[in-house]
């Protein structure tokens, strides 16, 4: 059951626009670029993943909040100057986690093959990866060929990313601009079946 849900999510959430993508995204647009990029992410994932049985639930996390403003372009990721606040720095996204991953990753990519794999597309990988380890298998395909933006606004995050607090009318509007129809909300939603939620005004925490 969890794992339908999930894998319905990330279907949905992979089809969000992705502002910093080049033309159509392609199953394995690295295979001559980097032929290895796909592995060596599920294979560092995975690694992650075993050591931490939490991250799953960060990574896919951080993908939602990186499609979500912006599209998936990895300016998440980015870190605020002493100009400009970052996404990662809005309030929704202070809780964010797993950035360590993804540049662990970034970093053995690097290595491997320098300035061919964009970030966008190491984050996509990273959650389904992560989502599938318990599965040792991919749980849904993600194809590739996101660019990276370099545009991140803490003002941006804090606009697009649904609050806790918002009631079904405005989740239903937010996420209509982001062109997703109630059944993507419900359907997306269903990423809550795993990973921790902390609630402040009850000092609480509930994990699923
Ligand atoms: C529909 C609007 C959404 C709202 C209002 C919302 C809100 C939240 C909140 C308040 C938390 C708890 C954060 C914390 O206490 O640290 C959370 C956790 C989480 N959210 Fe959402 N979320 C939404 C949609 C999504 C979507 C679309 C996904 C992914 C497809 C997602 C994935 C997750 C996951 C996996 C966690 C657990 C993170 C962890 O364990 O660290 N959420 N969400």
């Amino acid at each position: 059951m969890k794992a339908t849900f999930l894998l319905l999510a990330c279907v949905v959430l992979l089809g969000l626009s992705s502002g910093g993508q080049a033309d159509e995204l392609k199953k394995h647009f690295y295979k001559k670029l980097c032929p290895q990029a796909e592995d060596m992410v599920q294979d560092l994932v995975w690694a992650s993943v075993k050591n931490n049985s939490a991250l799953p639930a960060k990574l896919l996390r951080l993908f939602f909040h990186d499609c979500f403003v912006r599209g998936c372009d990895a300016s998440v990721l980015l870190d605020s100057t002493a100009n400009i606040s970052a996404e990662k720095d809005a309030i929704p996204n202070r809780s964010l986690a797993g950035f360590e991953v993804i540049d662990q990753v970034k970093a053995a990519l690097e290595k491997a093959c320098p300035g061919r794999v964009s970030c966008a597309d190491i984050v996509a990988l990273a959650a389904r990866d992560s989502v599938s380890f318990q599965f040792q298998k991919p749980l849904w395909e993600v194809k590739t060929g996101r660019r990276d933006g370099n545009v991140s606004l803490a003002s941006e995050a804090l606009a697009d990313i649904p609050s806790p607090g918002a009631n079904f009318t405005r989740l239903v509007q937010q996420f209509a601009s982001k062109n997703l129809d109630v059944e993507d909300l419900v359907v997306l939603s269903g990423a809550h079946t795993i990973g921790v939620g902390h609630n402040p005004s009850l000092n609480a925490t509930h994990a699923a």
